[in-house]
């Protein structure tokens, strides 16, 4: 009995449009992989969401490379229902952070009817309140303001996203 515990993979998915992903994020997923063998990082198409700063391949290579020194943590893509990636790859746990009362709401009917179709669980961390207020959607508006978001988003987001707003200028 043991020994099967110990042999068994436990691996969380952390899904989400990170358009781009931030340093909340990155919190989230550095604490999830304490608690699991292995974390995979999905990039999620949200169809409330039409266009974004940046491609889903270009997510993957920011996340990618905001991850590189974390070796449990794998970067993924995915465009159909999440429940059909995770039961595709026998995954049975999903991560999200929680900011407050509002992303509550926003995410109690997700992890219900996610749990509904194919029972995998969400577990929800409670973000870190150095992060509490950020957001991508936050960091966009700032930068292309010409605010600083630097220590809100790793260093390659930061670059991408000054780079992707001069070639837009
Ligand atoms: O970062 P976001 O945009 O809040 O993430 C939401 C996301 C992408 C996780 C959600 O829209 C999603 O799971 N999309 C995949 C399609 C799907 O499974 N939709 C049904 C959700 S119950």
């Amino acid at each position: 009995m043991a020994q099967s515990l110990a042999s068994a993979r436990n691996v969380a998915v952390c899904p989400g449009s990170f358009d781009p992903f931030t340093n909340g994020h990155l919190d989230i997923v550095d604490r999830a992989r304490r608690h699991f063998d292995e974390v995979v990082v999905l990039v999620t198409g949200n169809p409330t969401k039409k266009t974004g700063m940046f491609t889903v391949a270009e997510r993957v290579a920011l996340i990618q490379s905001a991850v590189a020194d974390m070796p449990d943590v794998k970067v993924d893509s995915w465009g159909g229902l999440l429940v059909d990636y995770t039961s595709a790859h026998g995954i049975t746990a999903l991560v999200k952070g929680l900011r407050s009362s509002l992303d509550y709401e926003y995410e109690l009917p997700m992890a219900q009817m996610n749990r509904r179709l194919t029972g995998v669980e969400t577990f929800f961390l409670l973000t870190d309140e150095k992060y509490g207020y950020i957001s991508s959607s936050l960091c966009k508006e700032v930068a292309r303001f010409g605010g600083d978001i630097g220590g809100l988003v790793p260093p390659a987001v930061m670059q991408a996203m000054n780079e992707r707003l001069r070639e837009v200028k």
